[in-house]
């Protein structure tokens, strides 16, 4: 590289959905345990770092992407960078800039999204060659679904959802995600689960069903299995997702869930073509946003140097 040219580093890091998100009572320290299993879907946020003597963080967003919602003081970028930093005994300055596609508060995993993004393009804009063990111990500091969005493909997930161990996952699974600009606070979703199911079994539900039908192939055995302990919490508070499901299934989705906390809601179409015109369709009757998207895909991937 000739001089005078910064070098910058971009990873592309992908949304995800939970195939199955067992919940259950709360633990001592507040966290819900978690059976999970998670697929990373192909909608992609890019962050790409250089260095620089300030540390500074800039957002270029999608226009079906709400700006206003993403935090630029208390973003988990900054999270990430320090206890990057901190395990390595130095400051990491530098420029960092998120190409925001995955919607905002979502129940997507954006934010855990960036922060994997962020772990790997310091790492290596800094030479630092942290483990891979170390990484995800990094990650798990910063959210529960940080080491996922590492991780990437399709995984089992326990604990509060930061214990992943990858899944056999051979088939592609077409997703279509209907997301509103107004998000819902995870913790706010946690806590009316716990008012709704205040005897909540503490071992959280198992996720043997969504496994075999991973195994399978078949999106119609997927679509039987898919299975969210949240989504009652969601739609309480948020009546209109029932709505959208059921708008969703009768346009020809095999299946409509709450993502995560929501309030997204993803659709499982028999294939692309279906996965295409759903979204067209669901666009046409005045959803602002609607992105099919294909999964399994990679984790956080280095895509320039
Ligand atoms: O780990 P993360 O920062 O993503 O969690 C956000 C919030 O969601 C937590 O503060 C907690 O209120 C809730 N949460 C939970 N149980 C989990 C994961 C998250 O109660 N397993």
């Amino acid at each position: 590289m000739s001089a005078g040219v910064t070098r910058s580093i971009s990873v592309r890091t992908a949304a995800k959905v939970n195939l199955h998100l067992g919940v259950g009572a709360p633990r001592e320290d507040g966290f819900h345990p978690l059976s999970t299993v998670y697929q990373a879907i192909g909608l992609y946020d890019d962050v790409t770092v250089r260095r620089s003597p300030t540390w500074n963080l800039s957002l270029e967003t999608a226009e079906h992407v709400n700006a206003e919602a993403i935090p630029l003081i208390d973003n988990i970028v900054h999270h990430a960078a320090r206890a990057l930093g901190e395990r390595h005994g130095r400051d990491l300055v530098a420029a960092v800039q998120i190409d925001k596609n995955i919607p905002v508060a979502g129940g997507l995993a954006g934010g855990s999204a960036d922060a994997a993004g962020a772990l790997v393009a310091l790492d290596r804009l800094f030479g630092l060659q942290t483990s891979d063990e170390d990484l995800l111990e990094i990650a798990a500091g910063l959210g529960s679904d940080v080491p996922f969005a590492l991780m990437g493909g399709t995984a089992i997930g326990t604990g509060r959802g930061e214990l992943v161990e990858p899944v056999d996952d051979p088939g592609t699974w077409w997703w279509v995600a209907v997301t509103s600009r107004d998000g819902l606070s995870t913790p706010e979703v946690y806590r009316h689960f716990d008012r709704l199911f205040p005897d909540a079994d503490p071992e959280p539900k198992g996720i043997e069903a969504v496994l075999a039908a991973l195994a399978s192939g078949e999106p119609l055995l997927l679509a039987r299995s898919l299975h969210n302990d949240l989504q009652d919490a969601a739609l309480d508070l948020r009546p209109d997702l029932a709505r959208l499901i059921e708008e969703g299934e009768a346009a020809g989705a095999l299946r409509g869930i709450i993502s995560g906390s929501g309030p997204t809601v993803v659709f499982l179409a028999e294939d692309a073509d279906s996965a295409r015109h759903l979204g067209a369709d669901l666009l046409g009757a005045g959803h602002e946003i609607a992105l099919a998207a294909p999964g399994p895909v990679s984790g956080a991937t280095l895509v320039s140097l």
